[in-house]
């Protein structure tokens, strides 16, 4: 990526947030793009809904983050004020996600919420629809849940089970 200036999100970033974690584990997870806190450290899923993940990973999953995953997003750098990134800043940054995610080929990846959701298919999701089902992400196979920052807006039994049970259905993928 270089200093990129492939978009405008360049213009506000303080850093390109890639991505983190083990680049040979068989479970990624991508989510939208970097917020304040992941821009000031240059880490993917380090504020608070980076916790939520972690949480989800370790005690939901029983799996170590950094061993056991890697973890991106859709965008590498901040869209200001964390509004959702534009058609344009994600067109411009989806060859390196291509790329990024061929070279690690894992046996799962998860899309976190709707824009990741969206990106990865190619077309608008409706992810309360579609969360817990399998797709395909150049011949990668691909789960669609909940983003954590949405679990943690909508703090409910109903979808903290959603996110646990389409969770259960990755780790029986990686077990098989
Ligand atoms: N939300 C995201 O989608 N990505 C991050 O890295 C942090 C919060």
């Amino acid at each position: 990526l270089g200093d990129c200036q492939r978009c405008k999100l360049c213009e506000t970033r303080q850093t390109i947030v890639f991505g983190s974690g083990n680049p040979n584990a068989d479970l990624v997870f991508d989510g939208e793009g970097p917020g304040a806190d992941e821009d000031a450290q240059g880490l993917p899923f380090v504020g608070r809904a980076g916790r939520k993940l972690t949480e989800i990973i370790e005690k939901g999953m029983l799996l170590d983050r950094k061993k056991d995953t890697y973890i991106c997003n859709i965008v590498k750098c901040r869209p200001p004020g964390n509004r959702d990134p534009g058609r344009d800043e994600v067109d411009a940054c989806k060859p390196f996600l291509i790329k990024q995610l061929k070279a690690i080929n894992p046996q799962v990846i998860v899309a976190l919420g709707k824009p990741a959701a969206s990106t990865l298919l190619g077309r608008t999701v409706p992810i309360t629809k579609e969360r817990g089902t399998w797709h395909e992400f150049e011949g990668m196979r691909l789960m669609l849940t909940y983003h954590p920052a949405y679990l943690l807006r909508a703090y409910t039994k109903e979808n903290r089970q959603a996110v646990y049970d389409d969770m259960q259905k990755v780790l029986e993928i990686l077990k098989a």
